[in-house]
């Protein structure tokens, strides 16, 4: 396997977080890959050039992430505290569990997975990764499918601003109430599902601004989130598409094409679960 960067591996582009660090706008999304196929998937994208992995406890296959990245310890992995760890002692436990699993002294970006408003742990669950930052286990700390409620409540609790915040977001539903209110308190915005699951793939505008270009589907909806300011983590368990969804680095979408998937968003365009009740 050839890790050299080199002429075929453009450079990637970096989100600043306000942390202070830099993390890799682009990475591989992991739900629902077999645990047995991971380590040879996360191999394959490393070759193809992902600086960056999305997994999460819940997941069950960070094991599978850690093997695969074992010679790798630059790749930039980001994991999940499930929502069964909440609680300050118990979240420190779950990310020992994590770090193990994944092979790694220090972890680049450890995410509360949903808020769970009614379990009311939140809070601790925060203090608790605030700690892991002060101590060193993880590097950068952020949260996932917040709303601006559950933002205002561990900001109030602490002083302490998550790094980032990974919601879902596609076509379909582009979430920008909550994306400015991310970016109004300097939050920066992941995208999960960022295909709707494949299903963004077979819309007509999707598949004529493709055809325009001479990309796949999935290629101008990666575009559509880099050109958006999003981080954005694909999941494929596909060699051939690991492929290509990072084969996005040398073509531009124009002012037209974004003002036509703009027109895409839909208010009951969610395909996950609610973070209000979930
Ligand atoms: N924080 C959260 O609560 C949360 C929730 C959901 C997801 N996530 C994260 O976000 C990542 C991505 O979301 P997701 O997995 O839900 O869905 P997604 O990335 O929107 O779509 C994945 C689906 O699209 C297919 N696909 C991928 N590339 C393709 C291509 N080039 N052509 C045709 N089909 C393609 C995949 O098939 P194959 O795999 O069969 O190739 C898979 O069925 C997850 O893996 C996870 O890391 C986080």
């Amino acid at each position: 396997m050839n890790d050299t960067p080199g002429p075929e591996k453009p450079a990637q582009p970096h989100v600043h977080l306000n942390d202070g660090t830099t993390m890799p706008q682009l990475g591989l999304g992991v739900w629902r890959t077999p645990a047995a196929e991971t380590a040879d998937i996360v191999r394959h994208a490393v070759a193809a050039g992902y600086l960056a992995v999305d997994t999460a406890a819940i997941y069950r296959n960070e094991d599978g992430v850690g093997e695969g990245l074992a010679t790798h310890p630059d790749i930039y992995v980001t994991t999940k505290l499930w929502n069964d760890d909440q609680g300050y002692d118990a979240t420190l436990r779950a990310c020992d569990a994590s770090l193990h699993k994944l092979r790694r002294k220090t972890l680049d970006l450890y995410l509360i997975h949903w808020p769970r408003p009614e379990g009311g742990k939140c809070v601790e669950s925060w203090k608790a990764l605030v700690a892991l930052q002060k101590d060193g286990r993880v590097t950068s700390i952020g949260v996932s499918n917040f709303r601006a409620e559950d933002l205002d409540r561990i900001i109030d609790a602490t002083g302490v601003v998550p790094a980032v915040n990974q919601i879902e977001l596609h076509p379909g539903f582009q979430q920008h109430a909550l994306r400015a209110c991310n970016a109004k308190l300097g939050i920066a915005t992941e995208s999960w599902s960022p295909l709707g699951q494949g299903q963004a793939l077979a819309d007509p505008v999707i598949v004529e601004i493709a055809r325009k270009h001479g990309r796949t589907p999935a290629q101008v909806i990666i575009r559509w989130h880099l050109d958006s300011g999003l981080i954005v983590i694909p999941k494929s368990a596909t060699a051939k598409r690991i492929d290509e969804n990072i084969a996005v680095f040398d073509f531009a979408l124009d002012a037209d094409d974004m003002a036509r998937i703009a027109g895409l968003d839909r208010a009951d365009g969610r395909i996950g679960p609610d973070p209000a009740t979930f």
